[in-house]
């Protein structure tokens, strides 16, 4: 790793996290949502962000894939530049919920590691994890930018589910899980279960 700074103290500030909140009339968490490429995060994240919208809840989408055009554009796929990822996009959440702001993030972000990391910056119940289950084989015939067939044909090397491990999370606060039935996997749907959710921990107050 890199050299850390020394000498630096941390400068509270004289508002805090509460008066924000009411501020905002609203209450901050991070949706993190986690699964395979073409497991539809994005389409949900996308679904939930309208939904909460609709709702009158300020949200905030931090997509891996997006991210990694500004923020994250120094990151490779290697194990540690994922890490790195995960590590900035969890920063970066933080300081959203911290604001009041309900933010989605959406990305892979295969290692329960460095999910419970993100997971531990937040306090207890701020943190809810939602599992997108869909098998590989499901994932890979949708193949929406044609990249399974890239890395079965060994053109990308270290392709999450092909030749890179993904770690499917053991106690998550939401499963999405795929049945093949059009109904109850239509990302409306799924956007509902997590929104059933937000509701019941007493987030869409
Ligand atoms: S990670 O693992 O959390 O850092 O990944 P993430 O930032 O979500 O980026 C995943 C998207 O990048 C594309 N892509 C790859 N995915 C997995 N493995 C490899 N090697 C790779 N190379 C490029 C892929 O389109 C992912 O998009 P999504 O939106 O997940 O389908």
């Amino acid at each position: 790793g890199k050299e850390r700074a020394e000498n630096i103290v941390w400068h509270e500030s004289s508002i805090c996290r509460c008066d924000r909140q009411q501020l905002l009339q609203q209450k901050g968490c991070v949706v993190w949502i986690t699964g395979l490429s073409g497991s539809g995060k994005s389409t949900v994240a996308c679904a939930l962000s309208k939904a909460l919208f609709e709702r009158g809840k300020l949200t905030y989408t931090l997509d891996g894939d997006n991210v990694r055009h500004g923020l994250n554009r120094d990151l490779t796929f290697k194990t540690e530049d994922r890490t790195e990822n995960i590590r900035r996009i969890g920063e970066v959440a933080k300081l959203f919920a911290d604001v009041g702001v309900i933010c989605i993030a959406s990305l892979i972000s295969p290692y329960r590691r460095d999910r419970d990391a993100c997971r531990s910056l937040l306090p207890e119940g701020d943190f809810v994890e939602v599992f997108m289950d869909v098998p590989l084989h499901v994932c890979e015939s949708r193949d929406p930018k044609g990249l399974y067939k890239l890395a079965r044909a060994g053109k990308i090397k270290g392709f999450t589910g092909i030749d890179d491990p993904y770690e499917a999370p053991v106690n998550c606060e939401v499963v999405l899980k795929y049945t093949g039935d059009d109904d109850s996997c239509s990302p409306r749907q799924m956007a509902e279960n997590i929104i059933s959710y937000l509701q019941n921990k007493g987030y869409l107050e």
